[in-house]
């Protein structure tokens, strides 16, 4: 790439962090543990210095003389950057090597000796509060067992009251395993450090610069380098999903290099290292219990979570919610009682807890919810599209108050499925379904009818380590009426760059091309919060609506002057004033933009620029109804996702074809955790499938035809009437996909199914149920 030091990046034109060659780089690699849970006796990298190229070889005891050994994560917890003494989990960072390129950085990597004394790790989140379990986090002071927080909403005397006078109950043990969120493109940065002018320019592929940039400062504002020095500038992203949020310690390292020795430093993660390291998602273990009664009114519902986080809470969840918007989990249903709980504990895995293509636990909570809906349904001998419509809160009853304490915007349930069983021809499946299991075969249909939580947030509920979770535009027409919009936002992938420069035309009637937006650069970018959980659309849309509304406010005042009228003489059409009565007396907006610079009333202040932070008085709450066919082979139980229908309801659509990726590629990596993904470790923490050859992603060979379509129920707090959309089909597909899976088998008794349901899981529960496969016809 042809750009000088420090250029400003521009986003959509496939400037990628490894773009990034800055003169005098240094490359770095990382020696990672072998061991899940150890003391590090010594690290030898005598041999590695020796190799020409290597500059250095840096470890925990290094970085401990500048106190840069431990940093805080986005959960108020600490991990550590190097360790000084005990690895905590296998692939952990050990040491680094600097050198002068990424392949010499390689073969010092190879020749640093390490010696350990290996220990036997907590890899079972069950017992790791077992009074025989070892203390792992003894950094802590006065640390006696490994639980990191309790939480809990609802009213559990209600619901238990409930429980004990309803007809009917059911019940469900179910693990959502820990995955990987598989970007195309691994973690990595440049750290250049200038010393001259004490600043670091920190290119980085983070989802979220301003906060980052915040952390940095916190880490290492002792040495001087407070925030204002620091610039962080994040590239085009391949794929982000919740990975890139959080701080790993691979930049923290980067930047201390670079700040010892002056040096630009780059550091980017090969495709194991990311699959063994980084970017883990879900691992919890939830007990679902739903009461009703005979006639499928549901009435209360209780969850009991374990959630595994690995060594540390490093995943960014908002601070007042340690289990994230989990307390979704009470559906799309009307019914008054509920409870949750959930506690967390440390184990020797790497941290975990992304919020992987889902608004903070919602994929989680909604999985649970619709597989016990369809629990009930089974118990009941009721179809579960009816009981969904008998439970469904009414499209009148919004806004809509959870008993979990959430105000539902606004919805209609009803039409998402009545309008997805049409497209599907619900009740033809079901007949046709008849005659299969009657001959024996293996068909079913399954249903998630769900409700997402997006746009975090109100700031008085939503703040990640105090800072409050906004968002921002900047818009600046020039005097020609181009204009520069920039958000505290940072697509990585979502196509931000074109919904956005559609929201500033469609609001300012400026053509979108004429639009330049830009994200992720802390040095020009308002502060905001970045990028994920779907929330970009619900805040920073919205903030880019309003700051195009100020400007069409300054805009009449300028058309005004110019026309001399009064404003209120003045009509609105996109991208021009008119006098009323008079359309030929008109001023567009690229003559009102040049007058702001040029000719501006008197007493006004010149120039045409606005910004705007938003702050949403609610969150959005988008929905949808999925169904899926599958039919399954007698033989090798290979199931085949015969069709999937997604209905989606994201309030106003900005751009359809831009939400009909979102809602493709959702759904491929909703297919994935509900047939293929799932990371495996053994006993001793070693991980079992961490290379893509192993662990299974899902490609267009696996994936089905989608056919989507939408709703739309316009928010009616946001700006534009739209909600967020980009984790829908990801929160959706399993469940649907399950549903499915579990209603073909439900003639053998089987009601449910641990995800990913592969082929061997389906025989073992066919086979404990003592079914053979001569025995399928019913
Ligand atoms: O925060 P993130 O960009 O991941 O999620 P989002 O706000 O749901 O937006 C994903 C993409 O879909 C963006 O380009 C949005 O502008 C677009 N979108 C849309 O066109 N209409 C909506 N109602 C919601 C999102």
């Amino acid at each position: 790439m042809k750009r000088k030091e420090d250029d400003r990046f521009i986003q959509g034109k496939g400037n990628f962090i490894d773009d990034v060659k800055l003169p005098g780089m240094l490359y770095m690699d990382i020696v990672r543990s072998p061991y899940a849970y150890a003391k590090i006796k010594n690290i030898d990298s005598s041999e590695a210095l020796k190799i020409p190229g290597v500059v250095a070889v840096i470890t925990g005891k290094d970085l401990k003389e500048h106190n840069l050994h431990w940093m805080p994560t986005l959960m108020s917890d600490t991990q550590m950057v190097l360790p000084t003494d005990t690895v905590m989990y296998q692939a952990q960072e050990v040491a680094a090597v600097i050198a002068t390129s990424r392949y010499i950085a390689r073969d010092g990597k190879e020749a640093v000796k390490v010696e350990y004394e290996p220990m036997k790790p907590v890899m079972d989140p069950k017992k790791a509060l077992d009074a025989d379990a070892p203390v792992l986090r003894t950094d802590k002071e006065g640390k006696t067992d490994n639980h990191i927080w309790h939480w809990e909403v609802g009213d559990k005397e209600a619901t238990e009251k409930v429980f004990n006078k309803a007809d009917v109950t059911v019940s469900q043990e179910m693990y959502i395993p820990r995955i990987h969120v598989v970007s195309i493109e691994t973690c990595g940065c440049v750290a250049n450090y200038k010393k001259a002018t004490n600043h670091l320019t920190m290119y980085m592929t983070t989802q979220a610069p301003h906060a980052i940039r915040t952390v940095i400062a916190l880490v290492a504002g002792h040495l001087g380098l407070t925030e204002e020095k620091i610039r962080v500038i994040s590239p085009d992203i391949g794929g982000g999903f919740g990975g890139k949020v959080p701080i790993y310690p691979g930049y923290v390292i980067a930047i201390a290099v670079s700040f010892l020795t002056g040096a630009p430093v780059k550091w980017i993660e090969d495709r194991t290292e990311n699959l063994q390291a980084d970017s883990f998602g879900r691992d919890y273990h939830i007990k679902v219990e739903m009461a009703a009664t005979k006639k499928g009114k549901i009435l209360a519902t209780r969850f009991k979570v374990l959630a595994d986080h690995g060594y540390t809470d490093a995943a960014a969840n908002p601070s007042k919610f340690p289990a994230g918007m989990f307390s979704i989990g009470t559906g799309s249903y009307d019914y008054k009682t509920a409870f949750m709980e959930a506690d967390a504990v440390y184990t020797n895995k790497p941290p975990g807890g992304i919020a992987y293509r889902c608004s903070f636990r919602v994929t989680e909570a909604v999985h649970a919810v619709e597989r016990i809906t369809d629990r009930l349904a089974l118990e009941i001998g009721m179809d579960p599209a009816q009981l969904r419509f008998e439970n469904f809160i009414k499209k009148d009853q919004f806004p809509w108050k959870s008993p979990t304490g959430w105000e539902y915007d606004s919805g209609d349930y009803q039409a998402g499925l009545e309008k997805a069983m049409k497209a599907i021809d619900y009740d033809g499946l079901r007949k046709e379904q008849v005659e299969k299991r009657n001959n024996g075969e293996l068909m079913g249909i399954g249903i998630a009818t769900f409700t997402e939580i997006v746009g975090a947030g109100p700031s008085k509920d939503f703040d990640i380590l105090g800072i409050k979770m906004f968002d921002s535009a900047e818009i600046r027409v020039h005097p020609t009426g181009k204009a520069m919009a920039r958000f505290g936002t940072k697509s990585q992938g979502q196509g931000h760059e074109t919904t956005y420069a559609q929201i500033v035309a469609e609001e300012l009637g400026i053509p979108a091309e004429h639009v330049q937006v830009e994200e992720g650069d802390t040095d020009t970018a308002p502060y905001g919060l970045g990028t994920y959980a779907s929330r970009s659309t619900p805040t920073a849309g919205a903030a880019a609506a309003i700051a195009s509304r100020k400007l069409r406010d300054k805009a009449r005042k300028i058309a005004a002057y110019l026309l001399e009228v009064s404003e209120d003489d003045l009509e609105w059409e996109p991208g021009k004033f008119f006098v009323k009565g008079a359309p030929d007396k008109v001023k567009t907006i690229q003559e009102i933009a040049f007058a702001a610079y040029t000719n501006h009333p008197p007493g006004m202040e010149a120039g045409f620029e606005a910004t705007h932070y938003y702050d949403p008085p609610n969150l959005t709450f988008p929905s949808g109804a999925y169904i899926c066919v599958v039919d399954i082979d007698k033989e090798t139980f290979e199931v085949k996702v015969r069709r999937f229908v997604a209905i989606d309801d994201c309030g106003h659509i900005i751009n359809p074809m831009i939400v009909q990726g979102q809602v493709h590629g959702g759904l491929t990596q909703g297919i994935a955790p509900a047939m293929y993904e799932e990371l495996i470790y053994d006993d001793d923490g070693n991980i079992l499938n961490g290379t893509l050859m192993d662990y299974l992603v899902p490609t267009a060979v696996e994936s089905p035809h989608w056919e989507t379509g939408h709703t739309v129920t316009p928010s009616p707090h946001h700006p534009l009437g739209a909600k967020g959309v980009g984790e829908s089909p990801t929160v959706g597909a399993p469940p649907a996909i399950a549903n499915a899976i579990v209603d073909a088998l439900a003639p053998y008794g089987i009601t449910h199914l641990d995800i990913p349901i592969t082929p061997q899981r389906i025989f073992d529960a066919l086979k404990a149920k003592g079914i053979l496969d001569t025995e399928f016809a019913v």
